[in-house]
């Protein structure tokens, strides 16, 4: 578990808003090179490799495809398109078990990497602790930033032994919500560090 802080997830003071390093130093494995050569040659395509959700699997993306439409179109339609932008949140995927904002990194830059989403975290059976805290806490209406703030959550407990509610909060500020004003999502992952000081499981046995 990382300390806290420091975190290079955050950028700067004060506010510590969220930011997301640049995939290149996440992936050693990016393919950074091709995608400059390919990008000048009109629909060639490279072939990366991805785990999702722990199936390993082939994809054949043209050099400017983003993560995101990768994987909306590979069927994981968890990963919800909001801004577009790098800009709300909505599409935070864990790659390497760190969130990240997949409208803003190229399909070809994961090449190697592992990838969950939401659709690998649980199911309708067995729900992962962040969306049972989320369920139990009313802390959605729509949902449609859901997807994004149970990824986002879930590096959390994944790296943090404890957090202040302010800490959480900055840490998920770069989690848009337009219908709740926050709070019961906050509380519902306070809820969820409280109880893991009292010995309480957080993570979902496979
Ligand atoms: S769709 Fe990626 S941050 Fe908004
Ligand atoms: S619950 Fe509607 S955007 Fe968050």
């Amino acid at each position: 578990m990382d300390t806290y802080p420091p975190s290079p997830w955050l950028s700067g003071e004060p506010g510590g808003e969220r930011a997301f390093p640049h995939p290149c130093t996440l992936s050693p494995r990016c393919l950074c090179d091709i995608i400059k050569h390919t990008s000048k040659q009109e629909g060639m395509g490279v072939k990366i490799r991805l785990t999702i959700n722990g199936t390993p699997g082939e994809f054949d993306v043209e050099p400017g495809m983003i993560l995101l439409d990768l994987l909306r179109a590979s069927g994981f339609k968890s990963v919800k398109k909001g801004c577009d932008g790098a800009s709300c949140g909505s599409c935070t995927v864990l790659m390497d078990g760190r969130a990240v904002l997949s409208c803003g990194i190229l399909a070809a830059h994961a090449n190697g990497c592992a990838i969950q989403t939401l659709e690998g975290l649980g199911s309708d059976l067995q729900l992962d602790p962040v969306q049972k805290a989320f369920l139990d806490g009313n802390a959605f209406q729509c949902g449609f930033c859901a997807p994004g703030l149970i990824m986002s959550t879930r590096e959390l407990l994944d790296r943090y032994d404890s957090l202040s509610r302010e800490q959480i909060r900055k840490h998920l500020s770069g989690n848009l919500c337009r219908c709740t004003g926050y709070e019961a999502q906050i509380s519902a992952v306070e809820k969820l560090f409280e109880q893991r000081k009292g010995g309480v499981q957080d993570v979902r046995e496979p």
